[in-house]
């Protein structure tokens, strides 16, 4: 057994990295002031970093070494394994503890979803197309839905409609020449945490206009989270086996959360995508489940925490 694990919070120095710099930065922020509450509260010796793309100030920042590092940090450079490679050079443990590898496989969109098909898990089908040639033609049958390769937070998820055209409906690409497009899947928006190898439950996430983009996923009153997700049983137990083996599939640690659609006309279910750092926002979904399942907020980042630790 590693000498900090069992961990006793008092005598347990954590570095919290927020922040950076991407389009992801004011919900690092967020999850970044809940994680930062916590560890105050339960007594951790904790000092916290806004991360910049300064690499010498954050190895000066993890001078002395501390037990561990929090990541409340999500999205590109700092959620795909770039960060977790210089944390791993440098032999400092963090959580979520999805290492390198895994981090950049479930940022990687197109790579994910091969990997899941392989594993059995139904995927929307789509594929990667130029930017200048879907503008040019339909890539597939409208409804259809573009999306970058490595975004989170609904950055750059755009619906095409029938009639409609990203030409017409003006959208700008500033995320690179290379397009992940998809079938629309109407239906529900369901989700799904995985904590330590067990899938938790499913969330029904209810948007009350439009789909689960941006504005609704980060402002007050809506969207409304139903917990458990009010769906037939085997659908249920299908989406918690679908998380459970996406985890496994990409190799992650600790935590992850999984986003399907399910189409109750007529059956279907899709994995979207999986997050290795999700959103611990006070409107996101992980310490809702988290809750309905008894594990309080501050139990959650102890729990990360001591997972990290006892990594070899
Ligand atoms: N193929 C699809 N069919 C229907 N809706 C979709 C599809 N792809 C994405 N969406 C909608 O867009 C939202 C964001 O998509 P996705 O989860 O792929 O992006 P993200 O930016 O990685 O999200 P996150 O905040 O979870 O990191 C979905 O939750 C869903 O509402
Ligand atoms: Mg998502």
């Amino acid at each position: 057994m590693k000498k900090k694990c069992p961990h006793i919070p008092q005598e347990t120095h954590v570095a919290l990295l927020m922040g950076g710099w991407n389009s992801e930065r004011e919900v690092s922020l967020s999850t970044g002031k809940g994680f930062l509450e916590s560890l105050t509260r339960q007594g951790y010796q904790v000092k916290a970093l806004d991360l910049k793309r300064d690499v010498a100030e954050l190895v000066q920042f993890l001078t002395p070494r501390p037990d561990i590092v929090l990541l409340a940090l999500h999205g590109v450079y700092v959620e795909d394994g770039r960060l977790q490679g210089i944390l791993d050079i440098m032999d400092i443990p963090y959580a979520p503890s999805s290492g390198a590898l895994a981090s950049a496989l479930a940022t990687n969109k197109p790579i994910a979803k091969q990997l899941f098909v392989n594993a059995g898990i139904p995927c929307a089908k789509g594929g990667v197309f130029k930017w200048k040639d879907i503008q040019a033609t339909h890539p597939m049958h409208t409804p259809y839905v573009i999306k970058p390769i490595d975004e989170g937070s609904s950055v750059g998820v755009y619906i095409i409609e029938k009639g409609q055209s990203p030409i017409q409906n003006k959208i700008e690409w500033p995320f690179g020449e290379e397009v992940l497009v998809e079938e629309y899947i109407p239906g529900l928006e369901l989700s799904c945490a995985v904590l330590k190898d067990k899938p938790l439950a499913v969330i029904e996430l209810r948007a009350k206009s439009g789909f689960y983009d941006y504005k609704n996923k980060y402002t007050d009153n809506m969207t409304t989270h139903l917990i458990p997700a009010p769906i037939p049983k085997d659908v249920y137990d299908q989406i918690m086996d679908y998380s459970l083996r996406a985890h496994q599939a990409l190799g992650c640690k600790s935590i992850s959360r999984s986003d399907f659609r399910y189409n109750p006309e007529n059956g279907d279910i899709c994995i979207l995508e999986l997050n290795t750092l999700p959103g611990c926002t006070p409107l996101s979904i992980v310490p809702d489940i988290c809750r309905y399942k008894g594990i309080s907020f501050d139990e959650l980042i102890f729990t990360l925490i001591e997972d990290g630790l006892c990594r070899d």
